[in-house]
């Protein structure tokens, strides 16, 4: 489920803010003056558990990525085309999001065939010579499993509105509206308005949480499932390392139709504010996520199930794992990506909560995804949105969680909506606009070169446009600059794969109430080296001491591993000057 936006307007008011300044929306570090960062030394760590809890896991949009065909749309012979630059990234899975046969309402996420690839991305083949060839570089494939509903072309629901009759009318949320004309409650869509449908041959409504071509499945049906985990295991003897799990709170809706409360306000879409709690995170989800999580054992090779967890607080989230962990390895904690400002407090607060809170669990962080606007936008301040896009690296990936990355973030594409409604894509944008110009700014193509299209197509026209800054944000371009966003992720992600104490060590907050400066130890077990991590938040310079003698550290010297701002290559850890949004990662004397 998406995290209704309230952001959006956030972020409208820092483009305004920054085209009234004229100030470019676009990353500084190009033409600043900061040092090269200072290169990591490369040790092997020599433990060896689930591949998922060190990864770096790579959102893929099919649409935007890579072009092989020149039609203006992404295909999957383009990702692998695409394979090696990203293992040379340091990628370790890539997760893509939905390839199957779809009206593409929804962009994919309206499936009308589960077991089958649309021919606009390629074929079965081309999907099985990705994966081979993926394995090939040590890159797993994870697909996106949409469970809550399906497209309203599939021919389940096809022959679930037949008639009332049908063998599959019960495999849908079904129901007589309240009276003429009215449907059974006040439950809306995510993407607006009420999210009951009335069907006139049937004379009854349908129930959908997002779009009306998006019919709910009725998961209270045992055949449902079993035609789900079917398709699961279809596509695990294919060989995909696992699922992400799209909308999974919202698969059970509560059986007595109670109305949602509601809320102050209106929404984007002119609807009254209400809760979801008759509508999501219902405790049957937690049943079927355990079932599934048996099928996905039933295969080798360490299967993982993601989940798309909009959850509001860390004791949800820990219900996601099971006691056992039976149930997700990896459901994503949004409370640390989508705090959508540099406030040291509440970032201190949300990495311990995933770190003391999870039982042990494995925390995956996530800023971007296909349906938010990009990082850059939510945490920049216009001036300076190159460092504070460090700031969001080195968190996503010094902290003690699995990372998640979503195309474009490691060269810091920015969010480019849509100038006027007749050029949205995204039906969110065409319901909501003005207040809501939908997802297109967050999926336009990625930018691979200074070239034409961006190194993405050749087509003349692509299916978004892409983004007018891409002559200097592409990955080739970077590539070649020492101090770019691009090779800052590249050491980071080096660097945590090599580092024992940043693969391994526990997470801990030092100075903790600083509300500077975000410092945390990764504390390496024994008498290792630690390694300590601090970022200014603010646009001052600071001085800050660390005192880690309580850690069992009685070292007061620290060596630079990676640094931007210009922090010394060795320091006292007792006067540490950090410039303004510096970010500086240190190993410290045991
Ligand atoms: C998830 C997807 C989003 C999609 C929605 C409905 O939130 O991430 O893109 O629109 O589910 O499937």
């Amino acid at each position: 489920m998406l995290p209704k936006f309230s952001f959006r307007p956030f972020l409208a008011n820092i483009l305004t803010t920054c085209l009234l300044a004229g100030i470019a929306v676009a990353p500084a570090y190009a033409a600043s003056n900061e040092n090269p960062p200072v290169l990591p030394v490369s040790r092997n760590s020599s433990r060896a558990d689930s591949w998922w809890k060190h990864a770096v896991i790579y959102e893929v949009y099919p649409r935007s990525f890579q072009d092989s065909n020149g039609d203006g749309i992404g295909d999957l012979k383009g990702i692998t085309e695409r394979l090696d630059s990203l293992r040379d990234f340091g990628v370790n899975a890539i997760w893509l999001t939905p390839m199957y046969p779809s009206p593409q309402v929804d962009f994919g996420y309206d499936i009308s065939n589960y077991e089958a690839i649309d021919p606009m991305y390629g074929t079965m083949a081309d999907f099985d010579r990705l994966v081979t060839e993926a394995k090939k570089r040590n890159i797993r494939v994870i697909l996106d499993m949409v469970m809550n509903h399906t497209s309203d072309q599939h021919p389940w629901f096809v022959e679930s509105r037949s008639s009332r009759s049908n063998p599959k009318r019960d495999w849908y949320v079904w129901r007589d509206g309240k009276g003429p004309g009215q449907p059974p409650n006040n439950w809306q869509s995510e993407f607006g308005h009420s999210a009951w449908t009335y069907d006139a041959k049937t004379q009854q409504w349908y129930y959908h949480k997002f779009y009306a071509q998006q019919p709910d499945l009725n998961w209270n049906n045992p055949d449902v499932q079993k035609a789900m985990f079917d398709v699961v295991r279809f596509w695990l003897s294919r060989g995909v390392a696992g699922f992400r799990l799209d909308a999974i709170t919202t698969l059970f809706e509560d059986p007595q139709l109670r109305d949602e409360k509601n809320l102050p306000g209106k929404n984007a879409y002119g609807d009254p504010n209400e809760d979801d709690s008759m509508t999501d995170n219902l405790p049957q989800v937690q049943d079927v996520l355990r079932a599934l999580r048996k099928v996905v054992d039933e295969y080798p090779g360490q299967r993982v199930l993601i989940g798309e967890t909009y959850l509001p607080n860390v004791q949800e989230l820990a219900k996601m794992y099971g006691a056992k962990n039976d149930k997700l390895q990896l459901p994503m904690d949004m409370q640390v990506g989508l705090i959508n400002r540099l406030d040291v407090n509440e970032f201190r607060q949300r990495i311990d909560e995933a770190e003391t809170q999870l039982h042990g669990d494995q925390p995956l962080f996530v800023f971007d995804n296909h349906d938010n606007p990009r990082s850059w936008d939510r945490y920049g301040d216009g001036v300076h949105d190159a460092a504070i896009a460090r700031i969001v690296a080195a968190i996503l990936l010094t902290t003690r969680s699995t990372a998640l990355m979503y195309y474009g973030q490691e060269i810091g594409m920015v969010t480019t909506p849509p100038k006027t409604r007749a050029a949205v894509q995204d039906p969110i944008g065409k319901i909501g606009w003005p207040k809501e110009k939908g997802r297109d700014g967050e999926r336009t193509p990625m930018q691979w070169t200074p070239g034409k299209d961006a190194g993405f197509s050749t087509a003349e026209k692509t299916w978004l446009p892409v983004a007018p800054n891409y002559k200097t944000v592409n990955v080739q371009v970077e590539s070649t600059q020492p101090n770019s966003l691009y090779l800052w992720y590249k050491h980071l992600i080096a660097l945590r794969r090599d580092h024992p104490a940043l693969r391994d060590g526990a997470n801990i907050m030092v100075n903790p109430s600083d509300a500077n400066v975000l410092a945390y130890l990764r504390k390496n077990p024994g008498a290792r080296h630690s390694v300590l991590v601090a970022m200014n938040f603010t646009a001052q310079s600071r001085t800050v001491a660390f005192d880690l003698k309580n850690f069992g550290i009685q070292g007061t010297r620290a060596r630079t591993l990676l640094q931007n701002g210009g922090v010394a290559k060795s320091i006292a850890l007792g006067h540490v000057k950090l410039p303004p949004f510096a970010v500086w990662i240190g190993e410290v004397e045991p």
